[in-house]
């Protein structure tokens, strides 16, 4: 997994010293309200070791969860997925779609500074540059805050799907660019 770098952000594969930070950011309600079905807060740090673990393990070549951390001071501020997105479906755990989704989990305390549109923007760049054709990306029809990430990064809003993760979900789309 390579380490992506923007105007202010480095995007690095997860360390298992960043469980402190991992447990702070999935701890939090507001950062997990709108993700999971049903959402649920992180209660141990022990979780947030295991994430990390499954998280250095993807062995997709063109998937990737970056944590990602201010140039400079070295801040940590938010994780970016690519990655795999599940269908819908009867049998747990869910199945592969064989789409991949783009998503992005950042700390309340750097909300409002375009870190999450900036570090996604890269991502995507780096999925087309591996030869990705299609990414997804899916929100609560009530997460506004990452309905405008999708928009700030160019994905084209289709809808209402009940596609992926056994959930009503807004639906984004971005394809790569024509060579
Ligand atoms: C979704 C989430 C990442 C959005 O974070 P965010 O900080 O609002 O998003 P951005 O990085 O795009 O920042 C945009 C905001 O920063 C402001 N901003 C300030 N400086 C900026 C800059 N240099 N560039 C761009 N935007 C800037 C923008 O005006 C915008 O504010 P506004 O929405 O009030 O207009 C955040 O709400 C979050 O982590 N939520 C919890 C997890 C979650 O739900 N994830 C999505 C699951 S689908």
């Amino acid at each position: 997994m390579p380490t992506l770098e923007t105007n202010r952000l480095i995007l690095r594969p997860w360390e298992p010293e960043d469980a402190d930070f991992a447990f702070d950011l999935y701890s939090r309600w507001e950062v997990q309200r709108f993700i999971g079905n049903p959402p649920r807060v992180m209660t141990g740090r022990a979780e947030a070791e295991v994430r990390i673990r499954d998280w250095r393990q993807m062995d997709n070549p063109v998937h990737a969860v970056w944590v990602v951390q201010l140039k400079g001071s070295g801040q940590l501020v938010g994780n970016l997925l690519l990655k795999s997105i599940p269908a819908s479906g009867p049998s747990l755990p869910l199945q592969p779609s064989g789409d991949t989704e783009i998503g992005w989990h950042f700390h309340p305390d750097h909300w409002g500074h375009g870190f999450a549109t900036e570090a996604a923007a890269a991502a995507l760049n780096f999925a087309f540059a591996s030869g990705l054709r299609r990414v997804v990306a899916v929100t609560a029809p009530a997460n506004a805050a990452s309905q405008k990430v999708c928009i700030r990064i160019g994905m084209r809003h289709l809808g209402r799907t009940p596609r992926y993760y056994n959930s009503l979900c807004e639906l984004f789309e971005a394809t790569a660019p024509q060579p």
